[in-house]
This record gives C-alpha cells, structure tokens and sequence, in this order.
C-alpha cells in the first residue's frame, strides 16, 4: 500500500493510457492514470497520520458506512441529510464512492460544479443540501476506479478546495466495505463519528464488526447503527411484516455496545424516489417512511448532543 507524502501531488504524473475528460479543477484527473476495473482491496487498518484539514465551519463531520455492498448507505445517507435539513439544519453531503457515485442520480443532478474567484469548487445545491460527488466531476460513462493514491488525493480535495461554507453536518457517503475511502477520510479529517448501515439478518453480523473494529482501530468513534429495509410496510394497510429477522440490528448494536439509531422499511417507494432524483424525504416528507428518516436524524442529533456533554465534563 502505497500513500502520498507531503509534495507528491505536484511531481509529475505518468500520462494516461485512456483518454479522461474531467472537471478543469479536479487535480487528481490530470495525468491519471485509469487502467480499467480493478477491485477495491481492502488495507488493514492503521492508524490515521496527517489530518491537516479541520472544516472549522463544519460542526459534525459523519460518515456512513457499512461493512458490505447494497445495504442502503447512500440511500440513507441521502435522506438522512434531507431530514436534518427539514429540521433546520445547513447540511452538505459528500459523495466519497469514487468507484459509483450514485449522489448525483439520487438527488436528481448532473451539473458540474462552478469554481469560486478564490478558485474553490462550489458545490451544487439540490433539496437545500451542498451536494459534492466525484459524479460531478468526470462523465457518467467513465466508472472511475482509482488507485489508493488517486482516491487519497481525490478525497482530500473534495474536503480542501470545495467552498463547504458554514455547516452543521456533513455527511460523507462511503463506498462498501474498510477499504481505502475510510482510510483517507480518517487521514484527512477529524470525523465527529461514523455511522453504520446494516440489514437485519444474521449474515450482515460479520460484516458490521468489521466496519466497527475498522472505526475503532482508527480512533473515529461509532455514533450508531441504522438497520435498512427493517420491515415492509404494506401501503394498503400499513401493516408492519418482518421479512428479515426482526431486530437484527438493535441486536447487534447492543452486542457492540453502541446506539441503535433506528429502522428503515423496505418499500418500494423509497427505491424508486432514489431512481428519480426525489428522495423520499423530500418528495414526500409526510409519509412514514420519511417519518422513519426522521426518527433517526433526531435520535443521531440527540447522541451528538450527549457526546457534546460528555466533551464539556471532560474539558471542566
Ligand atoms: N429502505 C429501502 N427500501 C427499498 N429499497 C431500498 C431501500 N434502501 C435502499 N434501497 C435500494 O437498494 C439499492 C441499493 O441501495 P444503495 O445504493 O443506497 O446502497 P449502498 O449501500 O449505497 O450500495 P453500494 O454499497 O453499492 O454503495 C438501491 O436500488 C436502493 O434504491
Ligand atoms: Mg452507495
């Protein structure tokens, strides 16, 4: 595994062996070089080392993670944003899966990001929230997968040179699994915490610990589990059916000793509004699947406000 060191950035790249056309001001882009699909490896954790980048506007810094693939992070990462805007707060959302970025589809945008006169990318505003995804920034056909060090220097941009402005949280969308995403953030920033998505069943277990042992070994603290497509909610009736093993994930956040932030159902309306650019939550704020969002933006507000206390103690 190999990282940039300080400088790194501006030694000449190697030319690229596929024509890329990407934002002007997306640094990372010029002299990449893309050699098609290659998997994400995971790197063992580490301890983070550099975190020279402080967002000193940005009151909490959050990922949303999982362990394992197609569990609904950017689903509820998208709509957990839009609920904390309903409630008041000024929120941008960060799009950090370079290798899908699925933000720019969910949120219903597909522009590219202007730069300000102090040469920083504006992030583009979609349903009150500051939107920034590597989406934007190169076309859709191009599926970018970027080695380690192309991501790290794609992430810390997207942190340093994007005009975030005064915040009160951004959420940043993680790709799958522990891999080299978390790695940079955590290098990058001081995350406030991370959030865990996770299915109810039993299989999705092993996977949770992993993405918890992942956050713990890099000192980010673990704000709490989200259990996904928890129930179906029959549209007719409004009969809750537990498809899955009912709660799963209040199980395992009690087995790991952390906040279970609450549950999602399953409904098809939730899938479909992220397929339009409609977020449930901001399409049909009164629904009660936007009710279920709604629930967990407060119950995460409530355990930030606890570890704020708790902060407080520490510092009298
Ligand atoms: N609660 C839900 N009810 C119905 N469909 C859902 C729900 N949550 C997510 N989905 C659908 O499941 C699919 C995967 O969701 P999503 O892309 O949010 O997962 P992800 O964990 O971000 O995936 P990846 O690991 O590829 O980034 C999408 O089609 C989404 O619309
Ligand atoms: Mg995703």
């Amino acid at each position: 595994m190999r990282f940039f060191r300080k400088g790194e950035e501006n030694k000449p790249q190697p030319k690229p062996n596929v024509e890329t056309k990407g934002h002007p001001e997306l640094k990372v882009i010029s002299g990449a070089k893309i050699s098609g699909r290659q998997p994400q490896q995971p790197s063992p954790p580490q301890q983070p080392q550099q975190q020279n980048i402080t967002l000193p506007n940005v009151q909490y810094k959050i990922a949303v993670a999982s362990g394992k693939g197609g569990v609904g992070k950017s689903t509820v990462a998208t709509n957990l944003a839009i609920a904390l805007a309903n409630a008041g707060a000024a929120v941008g959302l960060m799009d950090a899966d370079a290798y899908g970025p699925s933000i720019p589809t969910m949120m219903g945008i597909q522009d590219k990001p202007k730069t300000s006169a102090e040469r920083k990318l504006v992030p583009l505003v979609r349903h009150d929230i500051k939107l920034m995804s590597i989406g934007f920034m190169v076309p859709e056909e191009q599926a970018m997968i970027w080695r380690g060090p192309m991501l790290h220097s794609a992430i810390r941009q997207f942190l340093s040179d994007v005009d975030w402005g005064e915040l009160d949280y951004l959420i940043i969308d993680l790709p799958p699994g522990t891999g080299d995403v978390a790695l940079s953030l955590t290098q990058a920033i001081p995350l406030t915490g991370a959030v865990i998505v996770t299915t109810p069943q039993d299989v999705a277990l092993a996977d949770v610990r992993r993405g918890v042992a992942m956050f713990e070994r890099l000192g980010v603290p673990i704000l709490g589990i989200i259990e996904n497509m928890s129930y179906f909610l029959c549209p007719h009736c409004n009969e809750k059916t537990e498809i899955f093993r009912a709660e799963g994930g209040k199980n395992m956040s009690e087995r790991f000793g952390v906040a279970f932030l609450g549950q999602i159902p399953l409904d098809a309306e939730v899938c479909t509004a992220g397929d339009i650019g409609v977020p449930i939550v901001a399409g049909h704020p009164e629904s009660p699947q936007s009710e279920a969002f709604g629930a967990v933006a407060k119950e995460l507000e409530a355990v930030l406000a606890e570890s704020g206390e708790e902060d407080e103690l520490t510092i009298l």
